[in-house]
């Protein structure tokens, strides 16, 4: 059974069906691939499937990257549980808290990732939704004069770990990386957006304030001009992203209820591209 691609309604994605986890044959990679490419972001629904499958499921897009923290809900180290659950007082997973805000999976890295797929297992009764944002349209969509105004330009980007919110960031400097302000990606030519509200944290060589006004002019149009796909999580769901025109974020939830998502990282092989 070859697996059906049908767009969403929306600014991104597509919704994949009739694959079997079990069993992905070579013309099915090929068409995930082709999906990935095309749409940003795939969604599937499903019954759930194991850490092996997941993994599997994964390396249709590229080799897999190890977690940064290993959790005693897998015994594989290139799952990343995302979790709020304690197990004797204990933290089971990372990014616990509720919300927060529009992010890129490792672009405090010199060769940050290419993508991501998360796999709902426990969900809140209401929000811990994942929205993800078209960062191409938010590129095509900026007036030309700021386009031509960020042409060129870099940005220095930095990791404060557990900050998921930017005024949660410490002053000091994490991790950091500096990327284009916007980027390539090699298999479709198209420019994407490459700022975020949570780790972009100035645009190099520009004074203070300037670089303060212009990104969150940047950010502002981002997450308020209809580019969004917020995802209501079902048990069983798979979001697979391109972390290279996809930026992502996470509405709140209550600390009264479980979640629970293992995720894993795709990588990549070349460095954002001006
Ligand atoms: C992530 O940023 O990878 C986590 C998103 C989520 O928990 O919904």
């Amino acid at each position: 059974m070859t697996i059906s691609v049908k767009p969403l309604d929306g600014p991104l994605g597509a919704e994949i069906s009739g694959l079997d986890v079990r069993n992905i044959t070579a013309e099915d990679s090929k068409a995930l691939l082709d999906a990935f490419n095309a749409y940003h972001l795939l969604i599937l629904h499903g019954p759930t499937i194991t850490d092996a499958e997941l993994v599997d499921l994964g390396r249709c897009f590229g080799h897999i990257e190890k977690a940064r923290v290993k959790s005693p809900l897998s015994d594989r180290d290139d799952i990343m549980v995302i979790s709020n659950i304690r197990q004797n007082g204990e933290l089971v997973g990372s990014l616990p808290d509720g919300e927060m805000s529009y992010h890129f999976d490792r672009i405090h890295q010199a060769q940050p990732c290419k993508g991501a797929a998360l796999h709902g297992l426990e969900i809140p009764v209401e929000g811990g939704d994942t929205c993800f944002a078209n960062m191409v349209r938010a590129y095509e969509t900026l007036p030309e004069a700021t386009k031509q105004r960020i042409e060129g330009l870099k940005a220095l980007n930095t990791f404060t770990y557990g900050a998921t919110k930017r005024d949660g960031k410490t002053d000091e400097l994490g991790p950091h990386a500096i990327h284009p302000l916007v980027r390539r990606i090699p298999e479709t030519g198209k420019r994407a957006l490459y700022v975020c509200r949570l780790m972009t944290d100035h645009i190099v060589g520009m004074p203070e304030e300037e670089s303060a006004a212009l990104l969150t002019e940047l950010c502002d149009h981002i997450e308020f001009s209809g580019l969004i796909y917020q995802h209501r999580w079902s048990v069983g769901d798979i979001v697979i992203w391109d972390n290279r025109c996809t930026s992502h974020a996470r509405t709140d939830f209550s600390d009264k209820e479980r979640r629970l998502m293992k995720r894993v990282t795709i990588g990549d092989t070349v460095p954002p591209l001006q």
